[in-house]
């Protein structure tokens, strides 16, 4: 199932940058280990600050036993679509390092930004391989730390719903005006050469 795509690039880049895009209506088709390890992987080979590597990922497909606990760390709204995914993963970062030739652990200041480029590479490569990868920042953090005892020295970024495309007649009516990719803001509203301008 694929959706037409209104984007285009005001600047030439690869087509796959405008074809990854983060749909809601999910086909419920199940995932295979070894394709979604292939998206892990490309996240593995972002780059980060110091090469600390600093992105964890705990996931579950939807045909595991820890399914329905992975959906109760969604919210309400989230849950609602993403029921029909294939996986959902939680991205986790880990805020302190060891800089080279250290002997004891630092904060990081750039975890997070180091995880989402993590992300990014892993919604690319699930995009390339005809699933799509949808971000969630509506998770619930406190029950995620609770039930996968996840250390404090470890944030909880995002969610990360996969799945195949399925068919936005499962959607409620305003999620399906909303179920087409979605433009971005001119280049120079965001990019300036040599100053900041709001
Ligand atoms: C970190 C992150 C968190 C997001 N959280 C949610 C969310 O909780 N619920 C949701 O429906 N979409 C969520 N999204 C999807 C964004 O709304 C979507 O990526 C954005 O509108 C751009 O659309 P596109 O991904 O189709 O290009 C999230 C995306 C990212 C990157």
């Amino acid at each position: 199932m694929t959706t037409p795509n209104p984007r285009s690039a005001d600047h030439p880049i690869d087509p796959q940058f405008v074809n990854r895009w983060s749909p809601r209506a999910f086909s419920q088709e199940p995932i295979d280990n070894a394709t979604l390890l292939t998206f892990l992987e490309a996240a593995r080979w972002a780059p980060s600050s110091y090469n600390s590597q600093p992105w964890r990922f705990v996931y579950a497909t939807r045909d595991s036993e820890r399914w329905t606990q992975f959906l109760g760390f969604l919210n309400d709204f989230n849950r609602s679509w993403a029921s029909q995914a294939a996986a959902l993963v939680i991205v986790l970062s880990k805020s302190t390092f060891l800089p080279p030739g250290a002997t004891d652990e630092v904060p990081s200041i750039s975890h997070s930004f180091d995880s989402g480029a993590a992300w990014g590479y892993l919604a690319l490569q699930a995009s390339l391989a005809g699933w799509h990868a949808h971000g969630l920042a509506g998770i619930e953090r406190d029950r995620i730390r609770t039930e996968l005892k996840i250390p404090d020295t470890y944030s909880i970024e995002a969610g990360i719903a996969i799945g195949r495309l399925g068919d936005k007649a499962s959607l409620s009516e305003a999620l399906q005006a909303r179920e087409t990719p979605s433009p971005r803001k001119p280049l120079g509203e965001i990019a300036k050469e040599g100053r900041f301008a709001a």
